[in-house]
């Protein structure tokens, strides 16, 4: 993840230990007693890694608790985000005086279903993905890309963006993408300059599509 971001970007890649890790207690009033135990170290190896970016940006360790809608608390001055998947795990975070917003999001190299498709891809995403080289799964790709949108999208703007509100366009030689966001999301949206145009990278690896894009200050 660390090379799709720039240098004012923190990364922390979850190691074996940290999926076992300590969460401090705000952390842990938001996952609850019940959480079934996959869950316990999803959420866990991503506050464990969502502390190390902070520290590493020479900022205080403190707890990334959750909304009710699960999108992460991060404390006044830093944006960030979190990811999961199989196996890996990452968090990224940056100073707000740095970053408007950043968005990551890793999903396991593989193929889409039909149904999966329609949900994720407009039909003009479906007729370019059908013209780029064989040997990755395009749809994963975009589907991927547009969870990090939303992850950009969502803490500067606070409201919902459906799959089909952003059409991204992929080159697969840069190994970037760019989402033109649905301009009836963006009229309204309540915030003064909302992104219309979000771009990021991607990169398909060891078994793992990772995508990752920030939003310039403005
Ligand atoms: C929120 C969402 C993007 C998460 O993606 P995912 O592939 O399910 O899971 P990931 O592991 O990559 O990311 C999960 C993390 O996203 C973060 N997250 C959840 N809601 C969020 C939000 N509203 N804003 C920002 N980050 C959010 C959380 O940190 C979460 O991990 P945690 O619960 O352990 O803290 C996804 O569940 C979703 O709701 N997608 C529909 C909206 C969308 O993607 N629209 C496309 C617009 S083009």
């Amino acid at each position: 993840m660390r090379d799709l971001l720039p240098p004012t970007v923190a990364v922390a890649v979850a190691a074996p230990d940290d999926w076992t890790g300590e969460l401090l207690t705000a952390e842990q009033a938001c996952l609850g007693e019940r959480a079934v135990q996959a869950r316990r170290r999803d959420f866990t190896a991503g506050r464990v890694c969502a502390r190390r970016a902070m520290a590493d940006l020479g900022l205080p360790a403190v707890a990334v608790p959750a909304a009710a809608d699960r999108a992460p608390i991060w404390p006044a001055g830093v944006v960030g985000a979190i990811t999961h998947t199989t196996g890996y795990c990452a968090a990224a975070a940056a100073r707000a005086t740095d970053l408007r917003s950043v968005g990551i999001d890793a999903e396991r190299h593989r193929e889409v279903n039909a149904g999966v498709r329609r949900l994720v891809l407009l039909p003009e995403e479906e007729e370019s993905l059908a013209r780029l080289p064989s040997g990755i799964s395009w749809p994963v790709v975009l589907f991927s890309a547009k969870e990090t949108v939303y992850k950009v999208w969502h803490p500067v703007v606070g409201s919902w963006l459906d799959f089909h509100d952003a059409h991204l366009t992929l080159d697969p030689d840069a190994g970037t993408f760019t989402a033109r966001i649905a301009a009836a999301r963006v009229e309204a949206a309540d915030v003064d300059d909302p992104p219309s145009t979000i771009t990021g990278r991607f990169v398909v690896a060891d078994g793992l599509v990772r995508t990752a894009a920030v939003l310039p200050l403005r």
